[in-house]
């Protein structure tokens, strides 16, 4: 359940911080990933290094240095995670939420994030029935703050009671239900296509496309990271394989069909897949060769082409299976938008991604993307951004228009 997630860790300065080490670790287990921010009172229980060291990542802590905000400004760093844990949460770092202070590196990023939150509050019993911190508690539920433990048992502090952090099972298991349940796109089925189809000629020659299938393959970890049980039917392509996503491997247009008849039903269907428009009509069983003898002068065989099912439209035509939004791509060389638009209408979909794939862009096989997102007669230009970026900002949309109002 939290494999491929990516959570952002804050260790606030109590004495379970020694706890969250073993967190991380567990965490990472899982198959998830860890950033963390360090406040400077978890400093004082907790090293860097060693959260770096467990975490394999590096671990921020001073929201005024100069070079953490080049690499990675805070706004950024709150909003690449699926959910921001806070463990532990101490009665000051509560108050501070409580209040919205930022007045730190960890304070500001949980002002800025737009990810839910969890925390794990620990504490001496007493300051845990504080009236002061009762209410700060209430006005963090009240936000929509997720929350796990204290347990009862024996206090850091000599005493006995309420305060204790969860276990650090139990607050793996609070993250996983998190994504079970309370993920935005949780108990949602998505269906993404990409990367190219090849077409056989005869048992070693193919006709095939360009596609890298990046811009396909993000989209899919990105609906996956919101929650979504998302299939991703790919065509060969050597990118990995995205975490938390079910992959099913194709090669032809027609078997792409079948993957996504069978994917069905879904909420959300993507079709970034470059498709080849034609199939060959009878390919050869065995190699075509130039001649018994290679002769010059030997004409070359005509290859006889037939259309390929166009699975965009399919999904996109009216019938009970069809997704809610049927989302296509448009890759154009010239007058893209106008292209696009035609498309949408021929097609049926919902929304079309378009972006001029011409060879001066860079953009086929490259990181990054130009894009417009066409819906009905509107037509949104996104600023360049990398691919990854992209799959965000898309899946954002997408989870918008299935969880907002109509
Ligand atoms: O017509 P064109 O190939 O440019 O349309 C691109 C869109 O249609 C993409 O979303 C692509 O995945 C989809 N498509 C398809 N089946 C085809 C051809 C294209 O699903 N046979």
């Amino acid at each position: 359940m939290i494999l491929g997630k990516r959570i952002l860790l804050i260790v606030t300065g109590g004495i379970a911080a020694y706890k969250s080490l073993d967190l991380v670790r567990r965490l990472r287990e899982g198959g998830a990933s860890v950033r963390a921010i360090l406040t400077k009172g978890g400093a004082e229980f907790i090293t860097p290094l060693s959260l770096a060291a467990i975490s394999g990542e590096k671990v921020y802590g001073d929201l005024f240095s100069l070079t953490e905000e080049s690499e990675m400004g805070h706004i950024r760093l709150s909003r690449q995670a699926d959910l921001v844990v806070v463990a532990p949460a101490t009665a000051d770092f509560i108050a501070k939420m409580a209040m919205g202070l930022a007045d730190d590196l960890a304070s500001t990023a949980l002002l800025a994030t737009d990810k839910d939150v969890l925390i794990a509050p620990a504490m001496n019993e007493k300051m845990w029935q504080h009236p002061a911190t009762r209410r700060n508690m209430a006005a963090l539920e009240g936000r929509g703050v997720l929350s796990v433990g204290p347990g009862a048992g024996d206090l850091a502090c000599g005493e006995e009671g309420w305060g204790r952090m969860a276990e650090v099972s139990e607050i793996i298991e609070a993250i996983g239900a998190y994504f079970r349940t309370g993920a935005p796109l949780a108990g949602r089925r998505a269906l993404v296509t990409s990367g190219p189809t090849i077409e056989a000629i005869d048992p070693v020659r193919f006709i095939s496309n360009r596609s890298s299938g990046k811009q396909g393959h993000a989209i899919a970890q990105a609906l996956a990271r919101l929650g979504a049980e998302t299939t991703l039917i790919a065509g060969p392509v050597s990118v990995p394989d995205p975490a938390g996503v079910d992959v099913v491997h194709i090669e032809t247009a027609a078997e792409l069909l079948s993957a996504c008849e069978e994917a069905l039903p879904v909420e959300v269907a993507v079709c970034a897949a470059a498709v080849s428009d034609w199939r060959v009509k009878n390919p050869a069983t065995r190699k075509i060769k130039k001649s018994a003898a290679g002769k010059k002068g030997d004409k070359p065989p005509v290859i006889a082409l037939e259309e390929n099912p166009d699975i965009l439209a399919r999904l996109s035509a009216p019938g009970n299976m069809r997704p809610a939004l049927v989302i296509g791509f448009a890759a154009e060389t010239e007058d893209c938008v106008e292209n696009a638009k035609a498309k949408l209408a021929a097609k049926g979909c919902d929304w079309i991604v378009a972006n001029d794939v011409s060879a001066a862009t860079g953009i086929l096989g490259g990181d990054d993307n130009i894009v417009h997102l066409i819906i009905g007669s509107d037509v949104e230009s996104w600023p360049k951004m990398s691919k990854q970026a992209v799959a965000e900002q898309l899946a954002t949309r997408i989870r918008d228009r299935l969880t907002g109002p109509p």
